[in-house]
């Protein structure tokens, strides 16, 4: 589709996210408002927006501002116009009026409405008019959420919409899922009915909210934030209105009613301003008892916080089936909860929509769950949960599935897309093999590799794997939020604290071999990084043969933070590319320096565009909108790559000790700044020493092992100290770093 200029109006949460997310695309758009004053703001606010919503900050000017009044005339020459206003009728009619009037013919104007209807929306429109409108729903944030809803009208142009949804696809890299025209239409309707099963099941049974949330989180395969932590991030005043606008629209019949009854302690928290974290706190609140900061959480009894207690529920892995067969009271909320959405998700098709794969499809996108109702349905087993279930009269979709008990009824991942997923493919996989931390995927003509771990931390399994997939063209990719947070730090500590630091040394040599052996092996390793890809993540990414990378990563060498240094290959891979510039050419010591100067910091980049100039990404590396194509790409390299051979081993000529005076000095300087402390100082000497090449000159040639050496010596030497074991066990303690 051919769209070359986009206008979206209201410059509210959604809209500067939606003009931001064109902008990443390198679509000119324009941002209205009422006022320019305030599109000024939403452009200030997208630049300084955290995470980033831009993937390159340069490009803001790419969004350019106005007014309704003024610019209006900027609407004549759009391909498509996005309405975005406040979510009230009167003024989306007003304004769709108005854009009629000044659409060029055929340009398309969607809504981003959240609840109302199409039906509703285009009411005033003509025929003709209705051919190029739909609601295009986009989630917040339009960057990182994947779910695009496309909601159709009878008159619809359907060319038109299945281009809007191509060029949403690839050039918006959003998964865009066509649905009816039904209240809170797929993502929405099942996702906030499973946010309100959760709370109110949680009330009845007594539980608190931090157990609440460590069991309807990450045990599910659904984010962490869980359902009170969501609330708080959502805003329990905004969640308070999305309730009554469903209360409205669902018939008496729906089940919806029963889960949207009023709280007392809702209405109270709204009442007194605690409307969640952009508000005086909510179900958690920051206690700031002088200079310390105290998470508290509310009593769902009482509603009077104390100080939140971490709940170990001891397992830490998703489960289901363990989960919802445990006889105690979290086996028992799980199981309530997982059914009551289960039966609520399959009594709505095919209401909302004739394919129930569209449904997971729209929570795994558009809330970050790892499996939607039906694909937890097949995973609890189909027998299992009809013995467990009490009943589901009504429903067809259950009863039907009760008569056939077919336990694999689920069929394919990502029907909504004709791109060759992961999902899709690894259910065609010839064997599978692997090991806890890993699976492998085998085919005729290549391995897939999928790490599997939380936040894929990488332990010897997880090496074992990569070294056992070798025999084939390998691409490393999974469809977890992060490509890998790095090296397994509470597997490192359980060695650390028997004071066994052999095994330690063991992991590491290992992890070092391993990371060798994807680099000079006979066919092709590619990685195909998508969210968090640090530490030893990136070490792996970075010996691998190729790249592809998806648009929102995070990238970069962090170790440094809690007190280690880079010893997969990281510090050697990063001298390499440095020394490959012009600039170290003419300096020995420049590319020594620029490597102390990103490691030493932890830096980190948001995007490839940020990546690059770091060299964490090379210009060559492919980087792509949508992560759905990650896979597509990886077997494109392959087929492009098809008489590939093993580079050359890296040869490494570094100036040794002639550059550790300007490091020191940097050094000193942090320490004199009080930038770090004591401890801070030692990493900095370990990690100068590696950077710098150890007991070398510039004219003796080191090789790769040469620099895993150092790498490992360094590492060791800062693991056995009590200060970095402490950084670490705080960073795993609180997600956080501490300085020392
Ligand atoms: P918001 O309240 O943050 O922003 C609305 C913006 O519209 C404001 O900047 C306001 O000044 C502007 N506005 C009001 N009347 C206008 C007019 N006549 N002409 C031009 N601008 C006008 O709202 P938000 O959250 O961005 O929502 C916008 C739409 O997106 C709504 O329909 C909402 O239901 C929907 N939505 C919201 C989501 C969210 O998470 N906030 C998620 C998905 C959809």
């Amino acid at each position: 589709m051919n769209i070359k200029k986009v206008v979206v109006i209201g410059s509210g949460t959604m809209g500067s996210g939606i003009a931001a997310h064109l902008c990443n695309a390198n679509i000119p758009v324009a941002l209205l408002d009422l006022k320019t004053e305030i599109s000024e703001k939403a452009r200030e606010r997208i630049y300084k927006s955290r995470p980033p919503l831009l993937i390159d900050k340069s490009k803001i000017d790419n969004i350019k501002v106005g007014n309704i009044l003024d610019n209006f005339d900027l609407v004549k020459d759009a391909d498509w116009v996005v309405e975005a206003v406040v979510e009230r009728i009167d003024i989306k009619h007003q304004i769709y009026k108005k854009i009629f009037k000044s659409r060029k013919s055929g340009a398309i104007v969607s809504s981003n409405t959240s609840s109302i209807p199409i039906k509703v929306l285009s009411e005033n429109l003509t025929d003709e008019e209705k051919k190029d409108f739909c609601i295009t729903h986009f989630f917040n944030p339009v960057r990182y959420m994947g779910l695009l809803e496309i909601v159709k009208n009878e008159n619809n142009d359907l060319n038109k919409i299945n281009e809007l949804k191509d060029f949403c696809e690839v050039e918006l890299g959003k998964g865009a899922i066509i649905c009816n025209d039904t209240p809170g239409f797929l993502g929405n309707r099942v996702g906030v009915y499973a946010m309100q099963v959760a709370m109110t099941e949680a009330f009845r049974m007594k539980l608190s909210v931090e157990e609440a949330d460590a069991i309807f989180g990450r045990p599910m395969g659904i984010p962490k934030t869980g359902v009170f932590g969501l609330y708080d991030l959502i805003g329990i005043d905004l969640m308070a209105d999305v309730l009554k606008s469903f209360i409205k629209e669902l018939p008496e019949t729906d089940e919806f009613h029963e889960v949207a009854k009023e709280i007392p302690l809702v209405k109270k928290l709204i009442a007194t301003g605690y409307t969640g974290r952009k508000g005086k706190g909510g179900f958690y609140r920051m206690n700031k008892a002088g200079t310390k900061k105290i998470m508290e959480a509310i009593d769902l009894g009482s509603g009077d916080y104390s100080p939140s207690k971490k709940i170990d529920i001891k397992s830490d892995k998703v489960d289901l089936k363990a989960l919802i067969s445990r006889e105690d009271k979290y086996g028992k909320y799980a199981w309530s909860v997982l059914s009551k959405i289960i039966k609520y998700a399959s009594s709505l098709v095919p209401g909302i929509t004739k394919e129930f794969n569209d449904i997971d499809e729209a929570m795994r996108l558009g809330f970050n769950w790892s499996k939607g109702p039906f694909e937890m349905l097949e995973e609890i087993g189909v027998k299992n949960f009809f013995n467990k279930i009490d009943e589901f009269k009504g429903n067809d979709f259950l009863e039907n599935l009760s008569n056939n008990k077919i336990e694999d009824f689920y069929g394919q991942r990502q029907k909504y897309t004709n791109i060759e997923t992961l999902g899709k493919v690894k259910k065609n996989a010839s064997s599978i093999d692997g090991n806890d931390s890993a699976k492998i995927y085998r085919f005729n003509d290549y391995n897939i590799v999928e790490f599997t771990t939380k936040a894929n931390a990488l332990d010897y399994d997880s090496m074992d794997a990569l070294k056992n997939a070798t025999d084939k063209p390998l691409i490393i990719i999974n469809e977890s939020m992060q490509f890998s947070a790095g090296v397994n730090l509470t597997y490192t500590m359980n060695f650390a604290d028997k004071n066994d630091f052999k095994s330690i040394e063991k992991f590491i040599k290992y992890f070092q071999d391993t990371c060798k052996h994807l680099k000079y092996s006979k066919y092709p390793v590619i990685s195909a990084p998508s969210g968090l890809t640090l530490g030893g993540g990136f070490e792996v990414m970075v010996q691998s043969n190729f790249v592809a990378s998806h648009t929102n990563i995070v990238i970069g060498l962090v170790e440094t933070i809690v007190g280690l240094i880079p010893a997969g290959g990281g510090c050697k891979e990063m001298l390499a590319r440095w020394l490959d510039t012009d600039e170290a050419k003419k300096d020995p010591n420049y590319a020594s320096l620029k490597v102390f100067d990103i490691i030493g910091y932890g830096k980190t980049a948001t995007s490839p565009v940020e990546a690059e100039p770091m060299k964490y990404l090379r210009p060559k590396d492919k980087k792509i909108m949508n992560r759905n194509s990650l896979l597509e790409v990886s077997k494109k390299i392959l087929v492009e790559n098809k008489d590939f051979k093993a580079p050359d081993e890296l040869k490494f000529n570094l100036p040794g000790k002639s550059v550790l005076k300007d490091m020191n000095k940097i050094i000193d300087k942090l320490y004199n700044d009080k930038v770090i402390l004591d401890h801070g100082v030692i990493v900095a000497k370990e990690l100068a020493h590696v950077i710098s090449g150890g007991d070398t000159t510039i004219d003796k040639t080191l090789s790769e092992d040469d620099l895993f050496k150092l790498e490992l010596d360094a590492f060791m030497r800062l693991i056995e100290t009590q200060k970095t074991q402490d950084r670490i066990k705080h960073t795993l303690a609180t997600g956080k770093p501490l300085v020392n």
